[in-house]
């Protein structure tokens, strides 16, 4: 009896606990819905009143969790009937727009290994992707930018354009998005449209510090599903904010301040989806903090192999869901496995 009876009681217990951490997770997820609800979507906060640190598999695989929750709740039904409801509870209700934000992209996905498109000659540069446009920068100061028509045009150095830009840029963690490149020009943002050749800027006093090791940028400026995102510290301050802007007008849409995140020890990051994932030097990307619920998280890291080394810039394309990466002359393209 013991011999069969002792693993049974361990799957049991195992269950039970793993269906408790579930119930868990989705009182904290009710009272992140209720704030959500109360401030409505990405307000500027300090999130680390209210930090919380979810378990990596409520990252992964929330739904498949409580179905075998579910499941298993089904054959021990005299088990606490109460938790039971708790876990059939439909979710709290959400805000259309909400809805609508959270359809057009899937946090739960991996991420593919680079695969190399170009080289170029200098090891300091920049790689931005544009759906099926690369833009090139030789430096990580400069007035150019060469644009590329595909991976095979950069491959082979068929140069489509060259574009001079209206002020330098600083760094090589800007961002070309729907044919306007966003950059840093000492302390302003600017979007520069490329065909329209219009500008708008915005006022940013950052930290005249690189903000990742092996870097020159004073910002990162970042493209997703959700609009334009820019990293870095204030001048004089040393943690990292992060600005959600208005892709259409620059104004700030809301303000984060993430002080538990070191970006000085890092090569770069990138935000994909409202996820911001961290880089090391070594190629190793982690999903680190969570904007749609304020909260730091530590999901699955993916290792990057064979990159070459400093890693110079990391952008994410929305339009063809795979990231850019410049690292020490060479150019490659990372695919999001869906
Ligand atoms: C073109 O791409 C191939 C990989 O497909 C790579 O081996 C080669 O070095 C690239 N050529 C240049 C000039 O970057
Ligand atoms: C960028 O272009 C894509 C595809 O045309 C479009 O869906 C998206 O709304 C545009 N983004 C912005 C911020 O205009
Ligand atoms: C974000 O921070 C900037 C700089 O401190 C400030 O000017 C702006 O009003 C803030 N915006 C929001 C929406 O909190
Ligand atoms: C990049 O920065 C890391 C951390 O500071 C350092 O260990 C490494 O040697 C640097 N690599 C290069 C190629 O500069």
């Amino acid at each position: 009896m013991l011999k069969f009876g002792a693993p049974w009681a361990l799957l049991v217990v195992s269950i039970g606990w793993i269906c408790w951490q579930n119930v868990q997770i989705n009182e904290l997820q009710a009272s992140r819905h209720k704030r959500e609800l109360n401030s409505n979507w990405l307000p500027g906060s300090n999130d680390d009143d209210n930090t919380i640190f979810m378990p990596i598999y409520a990252q992964v695989s929330k739904k498949h969790i409580r179905k075998v929750c579910m499941e298993h709740f089904h054959t021990f039904k005299h088990y606490h009937r109460e938790v039971e409801k708790k876990v059939i509870d439909p979710l709290p209700k959400v805000p259309a727009s909400v809805k609508e934000l959270k359809r057009k992209c899937s946090a739960e996905v991996s991420f593919g290994q680079p695969v190399l498109i170009g080289e170029r000659k200098n090891p300091d540069g920049c790689a931005y992707l544009d759906g099926g446009h690369w833009h090139v920068c030789e430096m990580s100061h400069g007035y150019t930018m060469l644009s590329f028509k595909g991976n095979r045009r950069l491959n082979s150095s068929e140069t489509r354009a060259v574009q001079f830009l209206p002020y330098p840029f600083d760094g090589t963690d800007n961002m070309v998005y729907n044919n306007t490149m966003y950059y840093s020009e000492h302390d302003r943002l600017i979007a520069y449209n490329l065909k329209t050749e219009k500008s708008n800027s915005i006022h940013l006093r950052t930290s005249l510090d690189p903000l990742y090791a092996n870097s020159t940028s004073r910002l990162d400026v970042q493209a997703e599903e959700h609009g334009i995102w820019v990293l870095y510290r204030r001048r004089d301050e040393n943690i990292l904010s992060v600005s959600r802007l208005n892709a259409h007008n620059m104004q700030i849409v809301s303000n984060w301040t993430l002080p538990s995140i070191d970006t000085s020890t890092m090569c770069n990051s990138f935000v994909r989806c409202a996820i911001l994932y961290s880089v090391e030097c070594d190629g190793t990307v982690t999903p680190v903090y969570d904007f749609y619920s304020h909260t730091y998280i530590q999901g699955r890291k993916t290792v990057w192999e064979g990159l070459s080394q400093p890693i110079g810039n990391v952008q994410y394309d929305p339009n063809s869901r795979a990231i850019a990466v410049y690292a020490n002359a060479k150019i490659y393209k990372v695919p999001v496995l869906q």
